[in-house]
């Protein structure tokens, strides 16, 4: 899929029934502004079930989280 952002933005995918994807550099962190720290593929939660929130740790496949997001 195509995307219209410069090569140095962060894109930001929702999965279908899953997590936002985010791909490219960025910094997450808390309220605070103290860093949370993540390895790898940073995928953040949106269906509510993660243990590890803000990081998607897989719950949404066994939650029955449905969500298809087309523009
Ligand atoms: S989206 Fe994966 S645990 Fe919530």
């Amino acid at each position: 899929m195509a995307s219209d952002a410069p090569d140095d933005e962060a894109t930001i995918t929702p999965r279908d029934n899953g997590p936002y994807f985010v791909i490219g550099s960025v910094k997450l962190v808390d309220l605070e502004g103290k860093p949370i720290p993540y390895e790898g593929r940073l995928a953040l939660c949106r269906c509510g079930h993660s243990g590890t929130k803000p990081i998607c740790d897989g719950s949404h496949r066994d939650s029955g989280f449905e969500s298809v997001v087309r523009a």
